[in-house]
């Protein structure tokens, strides 16, 4: 997903690129993330508020983020 963010002028910090530093961490306004970082805890992955986009994809059809 960063990839296509990029991809579409929406410039996101980065640095590991494999989920597990944390500097590409996004806000979720909407949607269920599928969390595939090793960043966030248990807690903070069920509560859906931020994720990984590195390495994380969408549940949901589409995912609203604070960009
Ligand atoms: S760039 Fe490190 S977790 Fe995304």
């Amino acid at each position: 997903m960063l990839h296509a963010l990029r991809d579409n002028g929406i410039l996101t910090d980065s640095d590991c690129e494999e989920g597990y530093c944390g500097t590409c961490e996004l806000v979720v306004l909407g949607g269920v993330p599928d969390h595939r970082d090793t960043v966030l805890s248990r807690a903070e992955r069920a509560a859906h508020r931020t994720f990984m986009p590195c390495v994380s994809r969408a549940v949901t059809p589409t995912l609203a983020l604070d960009l």
